[in-house]
């Protein structure tokens, strides 16, 4: 579907992933204008990655928008070792859903962004939520993309916290920090992170989790039972009754259902060292510092969530 007029148009470039599945049915719910979902390789490989997202834009019925395949884990990137554990080996938490349509593009992530990019101009908002091994490519043929989109949101890096894939590094920038360290490198419109240091303050529990089962949808039903093995995955950290809203949060913030309150705005810098540091991000304050690196936001994204899929589904 082409979105006409000045209104702000979204891609969401994603490693589904239990998480990026959240983001991307709360995206729906709101009726964001998602001009294409683009795999990466991350929390499973791109092809899979590609596959998950057109079975979940199936199960909430808008398997018209465009999915394409990204990178697969170029040399130093690779898919996230502790993944599994965490998103099941198939990335929606062992849940087998009904294949996706069958009219899918077949260009390539980054050939979709740069196309997008043509079309929509500052128009385009990019919400990252996996490695940044698609933007990467991009910007290695064209350094001046990220001034002619609107904005970029990733939701990635481990600033004042420790990593939760090292004790250094968090799990989307681990993936691929050669990618991230190019991406804070170029210039960019727009570029915001959304740290692991504010998601692992923003907590699903249980009893939101039944509260989306209330709403009585088959379709919130099935991602419920997906978002269970997050749960389990969670146990030791957090009893078993609370996930993380990583990548919904991301996308909260990108559309701006939650508003920044605090954030850091200055330069960061990705280590990409061989040694145990790798994929370490540090932010530098700097008046005229081009990223922001939000610290906190106005409200909880659990109730977001909650709200969104309930005005969609009730
Ligand atoms: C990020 O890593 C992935 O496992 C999640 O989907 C999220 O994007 C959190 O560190
Ligand atoms: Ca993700």
């Amino acid at each position: 579907m082409m979105y006409d007029g000045d209104s702000r148009v979204f891609f969401l470039d994603c490693d589904p992933g239990i998480d990026d599945a959240l983001a991307l049915a709360y995206l729906l719910a709101r009726r964001t204008p998602l001009v294409g979902v683009g795999s990466v390789a991350g929390n499973v490989d791109a092809a899979r990655g590609a596959e998950n997202a057109r079975r979940l834009l199936r199960l909430f019925d808008r398997g018209d928008i465009p999915v394409s395949v990204g990178i697969d884990a170029p040399d130093g990137a690779h898919v996230d070792d502790t993944a599994a554990s965490f998103h099941g080996r198939n990335g929606l938490g062992g849940v087998s859903l009904p294949p996706g349509l069958d009219d899918v593009g077949s260009s390539s992530t980054p050939d979709t962004l740069r196309s997008l990019a043509r079309t929509y101009g500052d128009r385009l908002h990019i919400i990252a939520t996996g490695p940044l091994t698609n933007l990467a490519q991009v910007l290695a043929d064209d350094p001046d993309f990220g001034n002619r989109v609107g904005s970029m949101t990733v939701m990635g890096g481990a600033f004042s916290v420790p990593g939760n894939v090292t004790p250094w590094a968090e799990a989307n920038i681990a993936s691929d920090p050669t990618a991230a360290a190019l991406v804070v490198q170029s210039d960019w419109n727009r570029l915001t992170f959304v740290p692991i240091d504010l998601t692992y303050t923003h907590l699903f529990s249980r009893k939101d989790q039944t509260a989306v089962r209330d709403l009585d949808r088959p379709e919130l039903e099935t991602l419920c039972h997906i978002v269970d093995f997050y749960y389990n995955a969670y146990q030791d950290r957090f009893l078993g009754r609370y996930i993380p809203l990583h990548d919904p949060l991301a996308a909260a913030v990108a559309v701006g259902d939650v508003v920044v309150e605090t954030a850091t705005r200055g330069q960061v810098t990705v280590c990409v060292d061989r040694g145990e540091r790798r994929g370490q991000t540090t932010l530098s304050h700097t008046t005229d510092g081009k990223i922001t690196v939000v610290s906190t936001v106005d409200r909880q994204c659990a109730r977001v969530l909650i709200d969104t899929l309930a005005a969609h589904w009730r």
